[in-house]
């Protein structure tokens, strides 16, 4: 199970004091939202904020992009340093092409469903994935209300992964806390990512750590 903080709830005043306390902390893995103000009704991160982590940092920068076609939008992410693009499935027509961008520009590829979307609209992409990306509140904003029903999700997802045999991993985002990601991890996903609860409590470590004991 990895445990994958999501910058947009850290303190954006002095993100490398919420940082440190990640990496000491053995963190591998941060979650970087990029917002477009069109896809989701919210704006966030830049490439160069991507950029300064990456050179500030050894840490594996996950990529979340919920814009409107990201085709336009890929090649700065995997300049500035990402090490893994997710891109959602209903912000292209032309998704499997964005899938084989990302691969191309030698970065690991993932795919994120919103909460009204079939797992049906992402069958043909599983094989070209190392990621998918269950959201489990409709993306745009942090501190939101974890929707049950994607457990469901979760688990179809995962006997599909069983079936054909694939090894990408299941990540889920939105209203991730102890009680609902232990229903998540339960469900088949092995990647937590939380914004709010990690970053609004007084003590990262402590948040932290009861996510790390679901395991
Ligand atoms: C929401 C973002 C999430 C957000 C999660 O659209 O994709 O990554 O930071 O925040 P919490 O964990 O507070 O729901
Ligand atoms: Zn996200």
């Amino acid at each position: 199970m990895i445990i994958e903080p999501s910058l947009l709830s850290a303190n954006l005043l002095n993100v490398k004091h919420d940082l440190n306390i990640l990496l000491n902390e053995q963190i591998k893995r941060v979650h970087v939202d990029i917002m477009d103000g069109n896809f989701v009704p919210n704006l966030a991160f830049t490439p160069e904020f991507v950029k300064q982590l990456d050179e500030s940092t050894n840490l594996f920068l996950d990529c979340h992009l919920m814009v409107k076609d990201p085709e336009k939008w890929v090649s700065f992410f995997a300049n500035s340093g990402a090490d893994l693009i997710t891109v959602h499935v209903e912000s292209t027509p032309h998704i499997h092409r964005v899938l084989q961008q990302i691969k191309e520009l030698g970065k690991k590829v993932g795919i994120a469903v919103n909460p009204g979307t079939s797992l049906q609209a992402i069958l043909w992409l599983l094989p070209l994935v190392d990621q998918v990306l269950i959201m489990t509140v409709n993306p745009g904003f942090g501190g939101q209300k974890f929707i049950f029903e994607m457990t469901d999700k979760i688990v179809e997802l995962t006997q599909l992964k069983k079936r054909f045999n694939y090894d990408f991993d299941i990540e889920v985002d939105g209203g991730i806390n102890d009680k609902t990601g232990k229903s998540c991890l339960d469900a088949g996903a092995n990647i937590l990512v939380a914004g709010s609860y990690i970053f609004s409590a007084r003590n990262i470590t402590e948040q932290i750590n009861k996510l790390r004991v679901l395991n």
